[in-house]
């Protein structure tokens, strides 16, 4: 252990602040590398008002830190999320001294729950979680797909054969212009879909204003996002998430096709339309997150994604934790 002790402060999230937050967070995780501008829009997405962070430093020097509130996704009351950023090659003081804040704060607020992502990669963080008392509760597989890679003459047919059954596969600009409540609409269908992701606990959809805020970024981009419509009620649809840093890569986001409609191929037909508007953007690599149980994942596998280290999820009971 360095003979330098670890300090800590609360992190005010003023752009200074952000601007140190974010140099250790691509530290830490390269491949998912932001800019300032993204991290303040997803904080401001994903995170109740109540969440806080605090920085580490040695000898002045930031070398991680630690976050704690309620994630919007997943709110049941007694649950907290505590994001742990530090770079694997930092001793585990610093873990220490950041885990022990983020414990205190989440007894203090009467949490019965404390939950937190490990990715595959990081065998110090992960190892450190887990000695701490934090189990495995599911596992995201992570894959990657080269765009160039897909053997279009035997996906494009997917989109015919959703066609021929009397449905219409189209971009969510093109359905805005059609339909002056293209959002409400699409809000509905992003409900039920999104509570049907597997998860261990219910998921909390966004409340109305927040998904209509969302879908509004401008990396949310509605002339590369996929939906299926039957007349002018959207029954499935593919979302993407544009990058700061690399206009050649894209995030994928929700896969939902309504309940009625499931396992005629829309999700087949919507991964190939997609797929098809982002070679067309020029995009060479596509990136997503999916349970290995869920049909996503099999499909994906098929058109060639590749299996990239996945992310954990963990849970820690606080009437265990010491
Ligand atoms: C996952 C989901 C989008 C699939 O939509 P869908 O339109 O029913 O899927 P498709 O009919 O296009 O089928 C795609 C593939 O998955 C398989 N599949 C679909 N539903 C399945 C099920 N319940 N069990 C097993 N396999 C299934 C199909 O057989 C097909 O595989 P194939 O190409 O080898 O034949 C839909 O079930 C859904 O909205 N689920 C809730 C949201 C979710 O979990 N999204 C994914 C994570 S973001």
């Amino acid at each position: 252990m360095s003979a330098e002790p670890i300090t800590l402060e609360p992190i005010a999230k003023t752009d200074d602040d952000y601007a140190v937050v974010v140099a250790i967070h691509n530290a830490t995780h390269p491949r998912f590398a932001v800019t300032e501008n993204e991290y303040k829009r997803d904080d401001e997405h994903h995170h109740h008002s109540g969440h806080r962070r605090w920085l580490a430093k040695r000898g002045g020097r930031p070398v991680g830190y630690a976050g704690l509130g309620k994630m919007t996704w997943s709110d049941r009351p007694g649950k907290l999320y505590m994001e742990m950023v530090v770079p694997e090659g930092e001793a585990d003081d610093v873990r220490e001294a950041l885990y022990q804040v983020v414990l205190d704060e989440a007894r203090q607020a009467g949490a019965d729950t404390l939950a937190a992502f490990s990715e595959g990669d990081h065998p110090v963080d992960d190892a450190f979680k887990r000695s701490k008392g934090f189990v495995q509760t599911h596992q995201d597989e992570d894959s990657e797909l080269e765009v160039g890679t897909v053997d279009w003459a035997r996906w494009e047919p997917c989109i015919a054969a959703v066609e021929a059954q009397g449905l219409e596969v189209a971009t969510l600009a093109e359905y805005r212009l059609r339909c002056p409540e293209a959002t409400e609409r699409m809000y509905a269908l992003y409900v039920e879909t999104f509570q049907d992701v597997p998860s261990p606990e219910p998921l909390t959809p966004d409340t109305f204003e927040n998904y209509a805020k969302y879908v509004g970024r401008p990396d949310y981009p509605a002339h590369l996002v996929a939906v299926v419509l039957d007349g002018l009620t959207p029954v499935g649809m593919l979302t993407q998430r544009l990058r700061e840093l690399d206009a050649t890569v894209v995030d994928v986001g929700l896969a939902g096709v309504l309940r009625a409609y499931r396992g005629r191929g829309v999700a087949r037909a919507l991964k190939v339309k997609s797929l098809q508007l982002l070679r067309d953007a020029g995009v060479t690599l596509v990136r997503t997150g999916n349970n290995a149980n869920n049909p996503m994942f099999r499909l994906n596998q098929a058109i060639g994604f590749k299996q990239m280290p996945p992310w954990m999820h963990l849970a820690l009971d606080l009437g265990s934790a010491e």
